[in-house]
């Protein structure tokens, strides 16, 4: 079914106040998720934190259902989180590394995680394998086999980078390491909310996404996927009463289901808005929200194509909804805020977020735009003619 674009536009107050094409850095959100939000704060006001919590016990019990819905998930194998970062984080510190083990990663790792891998390397010995990319930009598949060795803990790589259009081919890594009995952890954050994920044909172990970005929930949630299976063979990096429950002066039992990598207290307002923009972006239909976001995206490379001096820099054979360029004679940090000015936000990535592959490519800073679903080609056209006059 076509999407109702006007519907979609009256139910997205930002719209009228602002061209938003920065959906990989944080979306426009729906009005029904800011009514949850509000809606649970005015509850926890009227109420208390507690009882509004006891009042929407179900609604907040809904939200694993449906992110695992999303991707595809039983809702025990769910953890909610803060941000992607925290998800990440509270996988990868829970692998018990012994000194010596391996990491196999991709150039385009985000350099949270790729920090985190070198705290490991410091704090534990382990060893940092970059696979290199094919000729299209994205992970070689035949160098990432190659380079499996007896000491590989782990394959940890970025699906959707925060640097551009590079998809990596998630599924195919997924075989590669079901193949080699490898732990498989994937970075879906800029991928959750822009296509259909599911974690059974993609093979992973586990998975860490955020809410703000192309799912359009709030700032300050996020969520990790992991393997039922794998779920009590791993202890979380720390435990508190909630994760945990004391048996006597020596033992502790954890929970069974992922939840015991989150911990007691949590922003359940936001937890609730982000239920919403879960059923949003699955009432819509995910199929349907990338061809219309990825549309959008192939316009506006087409136009930079045509402006004097603009390189688009995206990678990979078949680009996301983020789209990074650069103009010549056009500094990005100044022009990103001059064009927020005239009403189009667009942002930046500098070679900080993405140091690897920024470092191969020798990338300077780069202007990065992100159409969505709710966004138009007349949005586009305008950010389009608004370079062409910044343009010297
Ligand atoms: C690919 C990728 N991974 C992880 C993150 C971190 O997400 P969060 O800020 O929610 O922790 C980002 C944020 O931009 C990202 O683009």
């Amino acid at each position: 079914m076509p999407l109702n674009i006007a519907e979609i536009r009256a139910e997205t107050p930002g719209v009228k106040h602002v061209n938003h094409l920065l959906a990989c850095g944080s979306a426009l959100q729906p009005q029904p998720v800011i009514d949850a939000i509000v809606a649970h704060l005015e509850l926890e006001g009227r109420m208390g934190g507690y009882e509004a919590a006891n009042a929407q016990a179900d609604a907040l019990d809904a939200v694993y259902r449906d992110v695992a819905t999303l991707v595809g998930a039983k809702p025990s194998e769910i953890a909610l989180l803060e941000n992607a970062t925290a998800a990440w984080c509270q996988i990868f510190y829970a692998m018990p590394f012994q000194r010596g083990d391996r990491v196999l990663t991709c150039e385009a790792e985000y350099s949270s995680n790729y920090l985190a891998l070198m705290q490991r390397v410091k704090r534990d010995g382990i060893v940092i394998d970059v696979v290199p990319s094919d000729a299209s930009g994205s992970l070689d598949l035949a160098a990432l086999e190659s380079m499996i060795t007896p000491r590989t803990a782990l394959i940890a790589v970025t699906w959707v980078p925060t640097n551009g259009g590079l998809v990596n081919p998630a599924a195919e890594i997924g075989k590669i390491a079901n193949r080699h009995n490898i732990p498989y952890l994937l970075d879906a954050c800029q991928a959750v909310g822009q296509m259909p994920v599911d974690v059974a044909a993609i093979g992973c172990d586990f998975l860490s996404a955020t809410g703000r970005k192309f799912l359009r929930g709030p700032r300050g949630t996020g969520f990790l996927y992991i393997r039922r299976s794998l779920i009590a063979t791993i202890e979380p990096p720390m435990v508190d009463l909630f994760a945990a429950q004391r048996v006597s002066d020596t033992e502790y039992t954890l929970r069974p289901d992922a939840r015991r990598f989150e911990n007691w207290e949590n922003a359940y307002a936001l937890r609730l808005g982000l239920g919403v923009a879960t059923r949003y972006a699955l009432d819509i239909g995910l199929p349907e929200i990338q061809s219309r976001a990825w549309g959008l995206a192939d316009e506006l490379r087409a136009g930079l194509r045509g402006l004097k001096g603009a390189k688009v820099r995206d990678i990979g054979e078949n680009p996301s909804a983020i789209v990074s360029f650069t103009i010549d004679g056009l500094d990005p940090v100044k022009t990103a805020a001059k064009l927020y000015a005239q009403g189009i936000a667009i942002g930046t990535s500098s070679p900080a977020s993405t140091p690897i592959d920024a470092e191969r490519r020798a990338l300077p800073t780069v202007l990065r735009a992100a159409p969505h679903y709710y966004n138009t080609s007349e949005e586009i056209a305008q950010l389009l003619n608004a370079l062409e006059a910044a343009i010297p």
